[in-house]
């Protein structure tokens, strides 16, 4: 399937007075690492959240993810007990992709697979409003193949949370070609509400962050691949020479090496570069279903 992306015609990207959606109701789409950390996002802002995936144990993992992060917050008095006890309360958990009909924007956080969203898009334009905005939390898919999935091209967007959620400030917003500015002004306003930071991309395979990132981890990958150094020294320098949080391994590993094998996939495969071809250690541990911090197991053991 080809990958469809661009810049907006000239003067598209320009902030202008326009109308801002009223937002009352969230649906996320996916419960793994991203999912349920925008559901607790928006449960603790105050917006009942539907989150569906598609099975029970999934939708319970979900849920005991969220209230352990949650309690985590409490301890350190970030929440009290009431507010938490009131965010949980909001959450309703699903497995029908049906019971997102109510909501005013959706939020798809399923795996970065470009076949599976596109047929996640085409249910939910059937599902849902006309007025709803269907928002991709995709780290590289450009919006444009989603929205081609759709009868909404005007309400269809990026919204890409970073991991872990309920920490980090930053949501990137990505306008597709079509994307309306009463969707963008609407999803900037509601990163705002959040307590977060937009920064708006225009719409290219993995927009700014990981067009910038993934290629690190993959160079990370390559120097541990070729024996240049231990997993832990990779890390080390960069943490402690470039001033990084943590290395490009552990980080990698946070993000889930099936995630980051998809995005590079899509970097190169929408850049028909060979520049972005993923280190086969990737496709490797993937398959011997390591795949980071979720299964325990990643370039670390958990
Ligand atoms: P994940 O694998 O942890 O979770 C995906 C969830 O979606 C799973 O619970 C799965 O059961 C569910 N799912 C699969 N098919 C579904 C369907 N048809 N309907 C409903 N739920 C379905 O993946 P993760 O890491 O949460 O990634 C989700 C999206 O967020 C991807 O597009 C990824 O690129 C993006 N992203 C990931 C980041 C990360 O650090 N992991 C950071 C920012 C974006």
């Amino acid at each position: 399937m080809t990958l469809e992306h661009g810049v907006p015609e000239k003067g598209d990207n320009v902030a202008c007075i326009s109308k801002v959606m009223d937002v009352a109701t969230v649906a996320v789409i996916g419960g793994g690492t991203m999912g349920n950390g925008i559901a607790h996002v928006f449960a603790l802002a105050r917006f009942p959240v539907v989150l569906v995936d598609t099975k029970e144990e999934f939708l319970k993992r979900a849920l005991a993810t969220i209230t352990d992060n949650m309690r985590r917050q409490t301890a350190k008095s970030i929440l009290t007990p009431t507010l938490m006890n009131e965010a949980l309360a909001r959450l309703k958990l699903s497995a029908k992709l049906e019971d997102a009909a109510q909501s005013d924007i959706v939020i798809e956080a399923a795996p970065e697979n470009l076949d599976l969203k596109r047929d996640l898009f085409a249910k939910l334009d059937n599902i849902c409003a006309p007025r709803t905005i269907l928002a991709t939390n995709t780290s590289s898919i450009p919006i444009a193949s989603l929205a081609a999935a759709t009868k909404r091209g005007d309400r269809v967007i990026g919204m890409h949370f970073m991991n872990p959620v309920p920490v980090m400030k930053l949501v990137e917003i990505i306008r597709g070609r079509a994307t309306s500015d009463e969707t963008y002004e609407t999803a900037r306003g509601l990163t705002l509400k959040l307590g977060k930071v937009p920064a708006c991309s225009n719409d290219f395979p993995g927009f700014i962050s990981n067009r910038i990132l993934m290629p690190m981890i993959n160079e990370a990958a390559w120097a541990l691949h070729q024996g240049v150094a231990t997993k832990e020294d990779i890390d080390t320098v960069m943490k402690l020479g470039m001033n990084h949080p943590m290395g490009p391994l552990t980080l990698a590993d946070y993000i889930g090496l099936d995630t980051c094998l998809a995005i590079l996939k899509v970097l190169e495969e929408g850049f028909k570069d060979p520049k972005y071809k993923a280190c086969p250690l990737f496709e490797q541990l993937v398959s011997q279903g390591r795949l980071g911090r979720k299964s325990g197991k990643g370039f670390y053991d958990y």
